[in-house]
C-alpha cells in the first residue's frame, strides 16, 4: 500500500430479505415531511411502493410524490426536483428504485439549497457544496443492483442539450444516511436490465484493478469480489430467482464501488468514460455501454500494464500461465472476460448500443480524458470506438 489516503464511509445499511423492516426506526432519525422519489412505475407495480408508503404514513410522516426519474437522469428532472423538494421544504429525500433514482436523489439533496446552478457548479464544475450549505439526508431503498450508489457519492446526470453526461462524486455528506437492500427486490429487474447491472459491478472492479504496480491488499479484496461475482452471475442468468446467487451478487455491487478496492492506488476509469460519453449520444442502458467498448479497450491498452493483465489471468479466471509469454497470459485473461460476456449476454458491440460510423466524433467529444495504464488522447478515444463497432 505505496499510496496516501482518508477512508470513510457513513452508509449505515440493512441487508437482507427482512430488511425493510429497519425503515420505521429509521424514519425516527428525521423531520416529518418524506419527499418519495421514484423512477417509472416499477415500484407500483411490484407493490413496494404501497408498503413504503404505508409504513411512511404509520410513522406520522407527510408524503411528497416525486416519480418519474428516468435511467440516465437529466438535469431537467433534477431542476424539478429541487423545485419540489424547496416548495414542500423537505427533511428527507427517499429513494426507492435503482442508480438513476439514488443518484438523483443526491443531486437533489446537494443542490435544493444551492444558491446557483446545481449543473455548473457540481457536474461542470466540479465543486463541493460549501461547509454552511443545507444539505438534504438521503435514505435509499434499492431495487437494482450494479452502480453502488447505494453507499458512495456518486451522482451521474446527464444533460442532453450540452451532449454530455457527468458524474459528480460528492463527499461523505451526501452518502445515503441508510441503505435498504433486499435482495428479493430486485427479482423483478428485466434480464437485460439485471445482466448490464452485472457488468457495470464487472467494470467497476476491473477499473479499480487494472493500473498500479504495487502489492496492495486492494487489489486482493478486489480479485475475491471479482471471482464471488463470476461465480454468482452464471447462476443468476439461469435461474433469476436464486436468492443465494442475487444476494451474493447485490452485497458485492456494494462493494465494488463503495470507494474501498480503490484505496491506495490509482485507477483507470476509462472504460466509464467512454461509456457515459456514449450514454450521453445515445442515451443506452449503463451497463451495456461499459461491455460495448470494454474488450477494444483492454486489447488496446494491454500491453502498457502487461503484468496485471497476467495476474488477472491467472488469479480472477484461473488460467494456467506455465510456458506461455506475458503477452499469450494476458490474452487468455480477455478472452476469459470476453467469453463470460457472452455466457451471460451483454451487449458486445458498439453498435448494439446506438454508436454509428456518423456519430463516433460526437461520442469522442463528449468523452472525458484520463487513464491509467495509458493516457488516452481523442484519436484513441476514436480508435477504440472503430474497433467496437
Ligand atoms: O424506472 P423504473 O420503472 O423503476 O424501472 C427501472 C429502469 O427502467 C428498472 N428497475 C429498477 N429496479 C427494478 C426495475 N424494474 C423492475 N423491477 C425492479 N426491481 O430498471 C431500469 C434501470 O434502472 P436504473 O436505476 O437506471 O439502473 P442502474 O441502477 O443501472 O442506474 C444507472 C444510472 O447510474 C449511473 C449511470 O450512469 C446511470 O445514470 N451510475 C452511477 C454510479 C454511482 N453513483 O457511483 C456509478 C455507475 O458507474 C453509474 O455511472
Ligand atoms: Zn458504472
Amino acid at each position: 500500500m505505496l499510496g496516501n489516503f482518508t477512508y470513510e464511509n457513513p452508509t449505515r445499511l440493512h441487508f437482507g430479505e427482512n430488511s425493510l423492516g429497519f425503515l420505521k426506526e429509521e424514519l425516527g432519525h428525521y423531520g416529518e415531511t418524506v419527499m418519495v422519489s421514484y423512477g417509472g412505475g416499477s415500484i407500483k407495480r411490484t407493490g413496494l411502493y404501497d408498503q413504503v408508503v404505508a409504513i411512511l404514513k404509520a410513522a406520522g410522516k407527510t408524503v411528497v410524490e416525486d416519480g418519474g426519474v428516468m435511467p440516465n437522469p437529466t438535469v431537467e428532472k433534477l431542476y424539478e426536483g429541487c423545485r419540489l423538494a424547496r416548495e414542500h421544504n423537505v427533511d428527507l429525500i427517499l429513494a426507492v428504485g435503482g442508480g438513476s433514482v439514488c443518484d438523483y436523489a443526491k443531486g437533489v439533496a446537494a443542490s435544493t439549497w444551492l444558491d446557483g446552478d446545481p449543473w455548473e457548479t457540481y457536474y461542470l464544475n466540479y465543486k463541493d457544496p460549501d461547509p454552511g450549505l443545507r444539505i438534504l439526508p438521503v435514505g435509499c431503498i434499492l431495487t437494482m443492483v450494479g452502480t453502488g450508489s447505494e453507499m458512495n457519492g456518486g451522482s451521474v446526470i446527464t444533460n442532453h442539450s450540452q451532449n454530455l453526461k457527468i458524474g459528480k462524486v460528492f463527499d461523505s455528506r451526501l452518502m445515503p444516511k441508510f441503505t435498504i437492500l433486499n435482495p428479493k427486490l430486485t427479482f423483478t429487474v428485466p434480464q437485460y436490465q439485471m445482466v448490464a447491472g452485472f457488468f457495470d459491478i464487472m467494470s467497476h472492479l476491473m477499473e479499480q484493478y487494472f493500473s498500479n504496480e504495487d502489492d496492495n491488499t486492494s487489489d486482493y479484496l478486489n480479485e475475491g469480489l471479482m471471482r464471488s461475482l463470476i461465480h454468482s452471475s452464471r447462476i443468476a442468468v439461469k435461474n433469476p430467482q436464486d436468492y443465494e446467487a442475487r444476494s451474493n451478487i447485490m452485497w458485492t455491487a456494494t462493494w465494488a464501488l463503495n470507494t474501498l478496492v480503490g484505496k491506495g492506488k490509482s485507477q483507470d476509469w476509462m472504460v466509464h468514460m467512454i461509456g457515459q460519453a456514449i450514454g450521453a449520444v445515445t442515451d443506452a442502458t449503463h451497463g451495456m455501454t461499459l461491455a460495448a467498448v470494454s474488450i477494444p479497450y483492454y486489447k488496446y491498452i494491454m500491453h502498457s500494464g502487461l503484468h496485471k493483465f497476467v495476474r488477472f489471468a491467472k488469479n480472477v479466471w484461473d488460467i494456467n500461465t506455465d510456458g506461455k509469454t506475458d503477452e499469450q497470459a494476458a490474452m487468455e485473461g480477455i478472452d476469459a472476460l470476453d467469453a463470460w460476456m457472452d455466457e451471460i449476454g451483454v451487449a458486445k458491440k458498439a453498435s448494439d448500443v446506438g454508436v454509428t460510423p456518423d456519430n463516433i466524433e460526437k461520442v469522442a467529444d463528449a468523452t472525458i480524458l484520463g487513464g491509467g495504464f495509458m493516457q488516452l488522447t481523442r484519436d484513441d478515444v476514436v480508435e477504440i470506438l472503430k474497433r467496437a463497432l
